[in-house]
């Protein structure tokens, strides 16, 4: 049976491109929120969790709600428009949380103001959106990154640790699912077309994501989803083969109150991922007899892995950036950016066979 390592070594990062002037270590990374809707308020209140941030200031559409927003958390500077956000030379990193289909408008301002950007996932509504910010980036010398959390997730990074040693086997299957019942109005972001909404976008990321940590980029993707009226996808699932022969199954829904958690089924055992899976409080080994792929081998004791998580999680991806800031790195090896491109690439095929389209789709064709 194979037993977990008892000393397991430091979680270390090995750098990334360092392309910018390092911010100094000697005082906090200063934050500029660009919208104020939900995942804006649960960031700003991890942050305050980090004595090496403060949020310098927030931007809305509107005065009032920057205003009211900036009241509620403390912050010095709200401005009625994103653009004097980006703006102000008090913020070094802009923090993008408009829905996905203004990413790329939003990110690209941030950057055109020689802001650092860490940008919410679905980073864009399409591989050619993204390829475009993250081109426009490196040609800036200047710091990108989706807010992928679940990268940066002390968990997952000790997963993948492990899954690289060999300790676990090899990964043969991949199961992961994520998603609630959306009982919203049909203008509400996750349902309109105009704003990138549908399951894939926003909840099918995470599992996709996950599955290519493990097994990297798939070669065969095969996906059927449920549309709205409106014509995103309520449901979807995908299936994905990988030159290895090994295989994922990955579900997203809008429907449905699905397990959201995730499995690694390798030649020597199973890790089991309790819900939520993309930021689980620990995780489970369970080891089998090695060798007996193929027959009923009893399982050995299930094994627990934990580390340490402060907050509920999103601390991490700020720890990451700041991390990235104060060395001059432009990319985090956590969530590399042509990994982001690669998966973005993996949805706009998906989406190509279940027939979700959206304005952007246009555009990205050639002459469009
Ligand atoms: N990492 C995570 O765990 C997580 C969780 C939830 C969401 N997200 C991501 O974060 C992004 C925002 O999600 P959310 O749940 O925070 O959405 P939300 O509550 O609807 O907030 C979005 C905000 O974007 C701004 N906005 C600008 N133009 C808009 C438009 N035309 N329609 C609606 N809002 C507009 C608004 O802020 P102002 O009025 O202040 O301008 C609004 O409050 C999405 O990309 C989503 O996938 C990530």
């Amino acid at each position: 049976m194979t037993s977990l390592p008892d000393d397991l070594p430091p979680l270390a990062v090995t750098p990334g491109p360092v392309r910018a002037q390092p911010l100094p270590a000697d005082r906090p990374v200063r934050w500029g929120i660009l919208a104020t809707g939900g995942i804006a308020r649960s960031f700003v209140a991890e942050l305050a969790l980090l004595e090496e941030c403060e949020v310098a200031a927030v931007g809305s559409r509107r005065q009032e709600s920057a205003d009211a927003f900036a009241r509620e958390y403390g912050v010095p500077a709200a401005y009625g428009d994103y653009r004097r956000l980006v703006e102000d030379p008090d913020v070094d990193v802009v923090y993008v949380a408009t829905p996905h289909a203004l990413h790329r408008e939003h990110v690209e301002m941030a950057l055109q103001a020689g802001k650092a950007v860490l940008c919410e996932k679905a980073f864009t509504l399409t591989a050619a959106e993204s390829g475009h910010l993250v081109a426009l980036a490196r040609e800036r010398g200047l710091f990108l990154m989706e807010a992928m959390w679940m990268r940066c997730h002390p968990v997952v990074r000790r997963l993948r640790q492990l899954v690289a040693s060999g300790a676990l086997g090899e990964v043969r299957q991949v199961r992961a699912d994520l998603g609630f019942v959306v009982d919203r109005a049909e203008t509400d972001r996750l349902l309109d077309p105009a704003l990138g909404g549908g399951a894939l976008l926003d909840m099918g990321v995470y599992p996709l994501t996950f599955a290519s940590l493990f097994l990297g980029e798939p070669s065969r993707i095969s996906a059927v989803a449920t549309l709205s009226s409106a014509g995103v996808d309520l449901d979807v699932a995908v299936a994905l083969g990988y030159d290895s022969g090994a295989v994922a199954a990955v579900t997203a829904t809008m429907t449905a109150w699905c397990p959201r958690t995730a499995s690694l089924a390798t030649d020597l055992g199973r890790v089991d991922l309790p819900g939520p899976f993309h930021h689980p409080s620990g995780v489970t080994w369970t080891p089998y007899q090695a060798g007996r792929v193929t027959g009923s081998a009893e399982p050995g004791r299930p094994q627990p892995v934990h580390e340490e998580v402060l907050g509920r999680g999103y601390t991490h991806e700020a720890l990451e950036v700041v991390r990235c800031l104060r060395s001059g790195e432009t990319e985090s090896p956590l969530v590399p950016l042509d990994d982001t491109v690669a998966l973005m690439r993996q949805m706009d095929a998906i989406r190509a066979q279940v027939g979700v389209r959206y304005d952007a789709d246009h555009d990205a064709r050639p002459g469009g």
